[in-house]
């Protein structure tokens, strides 16, 4: 079958390297895509969120399944226009409808879902431009640090965490009356703060039968020691070697399972990945946010130990029979080590050339912020390629990512080097 994967980040050249190695693939079109997946399927030069231009190639190219990357174009609700379009409705797409999208477009709506289905999360309440002064007088009851949360998408950036109670209530008046991160902030949700260590858990549903995937750990700030701004990851590594059997029952009793009947109870439509950002407090697991979509660089993780035929897998999705499937795990460690431009994530400079990756022998290089100019890869975002292999455990995989990261040059190339040391 041909296959369409929206996308264009080091997620979808991992979904897309998966993807091609299934017998079921045929042709395999990325748009945009970037130029790891060009090496590898076609890409298309149209955005996910062009639904008319979409539509225009499924139909052009005979298109028989659509996997969607990011969120952008779930929430904008790309599975609903599938469904409502008579062209295109026998064509699944992997990925929830608009509704569901919405556990990771509202986090207030989010939060109403935990609530009202008993999932642990941290304790919040919600707040608009009208209700600002009494958002400050929440604040006020609360102990710091304080989690201001903008309500819409914003990019990952739009979580606060605050020590200071005077500074914590001016950003709350800059994110609702001063529109900090615009229309995203018009609503913001206050939450308690949950002192843990994170992880992620990732769940592939058909909405009613559901696989957990691996266990991840992403590395989210640019600098070492987990310290500066937010990026959208640095690294990643799978398994999580804290994560147990005990701790892995709770988050499926208390969390995964009241997930997936919380989709049936309340009529979401969900055919996807769910990805649960979760903080263990005192080995109770406890949700931070939902997101529609797998994590990146996760997936450069997880998808890498998946044996499974993964185009069968999004077909038993598809047809609701996930509960027919096996998912084969690779026991070995896999580690991702991410490269990006100097500067990211603030301002950073494009089109540097990257030279050496004809000599990475032991390691997969997946493209995130690269596109070719002529034969030439040249970086082309904050994110430029996430460098994955596998050991016997994930030391030996680090070894090798770092091994192959010193062959990659590009100007002002950055990486984390201390990937994965909080495990050791
Ligand atoms: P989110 O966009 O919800 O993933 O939040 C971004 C980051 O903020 C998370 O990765 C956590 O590090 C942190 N965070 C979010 N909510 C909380 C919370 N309630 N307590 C502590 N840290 C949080
Ligand atoms: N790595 C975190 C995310 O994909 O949101």
């Amino acid at each position: 079958m041909n296959i369409l994967l929206l996308g264009s980040g080091g997620r979808e050249h991992a979904f897309a390297w998966k993807m091609i190695q299934s017998p079921l693939c045929d042709t395999l079109f990325v748009a945009p895509g970037n130029a790891g997946t060009a090496s590898i399927a076609t890409n298309v030069a149209i955005s996910p969120t062009d639904f008319e231009a979409v539509k225009a190639l499924v139909l052009e190219e005979k298109i028989e399944m659509v996997v969607v990357g990011p969120e952008d174009p779930l929430v904008k609700g790309i599975f609903d226009f599938f469904k409502n379009d008579k062209d295109l409705n026998t064509i699944p797409v992997i990925g929830p409808s608009k509704l569901g999208a919405t556990l990771e477009g509202s986090k207030e709506f989010a939060k109403e879902f935990m609530v009202k289905h008993n999932i642990p999360t941290a304790a919040y309440d919600s707040f608009t431009a009208e209700t600002v002064e009494q958002g400050c007088i929440f604040l006020a009851t609360l102990n710091p640090p304080f989690v201001l949360k903008a309500d819409g998408l914003a990019a990952g950036k739009g979580v606060l965490i605050i020590h200071d109670l005077v500074k914590a209530q001016e950003e709350l008046k800059n994110m609702l009356v001063g529109q900090k991160f615009g229309a995203a902030s018009s609503k913001v949700v206050i939450e308690e703060f949950l002192d843990g260590i994170e992880l992620s858990c990732f769940v592939l549903t058909d909405g009613k039968n559901y696989k957990i995937l691996p266990t991840a750990k992403d590395y989210k700030r640019i600098g070492e020691g987990d310290t500066g701004l937010n990026t959208g990851g640095m690294g990643a590594v799978s398994p999580v070697s804290y994560v147990d059997a005990v701790l892995m029952e709770k988050i499926e009793t208390r969390i995964v399972k009241p997930t997936i009947e919380g989709f049936q109870k309340d009529g979401i439509e969900y055919k996807g990945f769910v990805f649960i950002g979760l903080i263990n407090v005192n080995n109770e697991p406890i949700v931070i946010e939902y997101n529609v979509r797998m994590g990146d660089p996760e997936t450069e993780v997880v998808i890498p130990r998946l044996k499974t035929d993964l185009v069968s897998l999004f077909l038993s999705v598809a047809n609701e029979k996930l509960d027919e499937i096996t998912l084969e795990i690779d026991e070995r460690s896999a580690t991702t080590v991410m490269l990006v431009s100097g500067g990211y994530p603030e301002n950073f400079e494009k089109n540097k050339t990257i030279t050496g990756l004809e000599n990475i022998t032991d390691s997969i290089v997946f493209h995130a912020g690269t596109k070719l100019d002529g034969d030439t890869v040249v970086t082309n975002g904050g994110r430029v390629m996430a460098i994955t292999s596998y050991g016997d455990n994930f030391q030996e995989a680090l070894k090798k990512s770092y091994a192959s990261v010193d062959k990659i040059q590009f100007e002002k190339k950055n990486f984390r080097r201390d990937i994965g040391n909080d495990l050791l």
